[in-house]
């Protein structure tokens, strides 16, 4: 039985001292090929290293999400807003003009309805297909201490060597159950696994506490994952304590098109990641926006 980590010694994180990626502007990334490197530069901004990805993927699960029922009606319009678009394959094909080159993050996971256990998921799209679709980065959830943790790893680690194949990247995304602590020790747990086990982006939830010590001790990018719809103050606030704390940029879905105005708010999202604006500004500055429109 290997021995759990349960030293005295006080863990050093160096929040302070980031860690260094020669030879290219993404964490972790430096010894990456071309094409997964360029991939990465597509959903990545070089010059802020951030991204602001739109997570859209959530009828995978749970059908026509409150936010998602016309994706072709509603959503389709902000998409030119993102650096990213997360999505599944059907909704891709079905409402998605080929015409728009945003950078796609294809979600590859699936099984499980709301009706079931979460955890419960297996590898849901082929590597051809993702080729096919021309994606930048292929993803899907990753249940450490789930029922289904085992399985949800593996699904992942062949999801990696796939990528690998074709110089696609892999974005793992940590899911908790109902039942779990969301904090920063677990976070620190599921996100380390992921990227030992070879992901090179891991999307997470942000935590008020210690946030920084995760981004710390994940050698590759972290995304915030945006959770279920707070006030917008709330979310911008979220999402700037998250790229302050070590993030490198966002994935938010219901903070976006639950928004009143999600255009309005992906504005003010970008100006968080991408320019540090302080939360209040971009309130003011989403506000602004929304109040144009009548
Ligand atoms: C499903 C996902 C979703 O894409 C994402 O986390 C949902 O986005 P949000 O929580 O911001 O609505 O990965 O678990």
């Amino acid at each position: 039985m290997p021995e759990a980590d349960v030293s005295k010694k006080e863990k050093m994180y160096y929040v302070d001292t980031p860690q260094k990626t020669p030879g290219f502007f993404l964490k972790g990334a430096g010894s990456l090929d071309w094409g997964m490197k360029n991939r990465l530069s597509r959903i990545f901004n070089p010059d802020t290293g951030r991204t602001l990805m739109l997570a859209i993927d959530h009828g995978y699960f749970q059908g026509p999400t409150t936010g998602l029922e016309r994706i072709d009606l509603n959503i389709v319009p902000i998409m030119p807003y993102a650096d990213a678009l997360m999505m599944t394959r059907g909704i891709l094909r079905t409402v998605v003009p080929p015409s728009i080159t945003k950078p796609i993050v294809m979600r590859c996971s699936g099984g499980p309805s709301i009706l079931k256990e979460l955890s419960d998921e297996q590898l849901a799209v082929d590597i051809e297909d993702a080729i096919r679709m021309n994606v930048a980065a292929i993803t899907l959830q990753v249940f450490i201490g789930g029922e289904f943790e085992t399985r949800s790893v593996h699904n992942m680690t062949r999801l990696v060597d796939m990528g690998l194949r074709y110089g696609i990247p892999t974005m793992a995304v940590t899911a908790v159950g109902k039942d779990m602590v969301r904090d920063a020790r677990y976070f620190r747990l599921a996100c380390r696994i992921c990227a030992e086990l070879g992901a090179q982006i891991v999307k997470t939830y942000y935590v008020p506490e210690d946030f920084e010590t995760i981004t710390a001790s994940c050698p590759v990018p972290i995304v915030m994952a945006g959770g279920k719809k707070l006030p917008e103050l709330d979310a911008l606030t979220m999402a700037y304590n998250a790229v302050q704390q070590g993030a490198s940029g966002v994935d938010m879905g219901r903070n976006i098109f639950q928004s009143d105005a999600p255009k309005a708010m992906m504005q003010a999202v970008a100006k968080v990641v991408h320019e540090n604006m302080k939360p209040k500004d971009a309130l003011d500055l989403y506000e602004t926006i929304k109040n144009k429109k009548k």
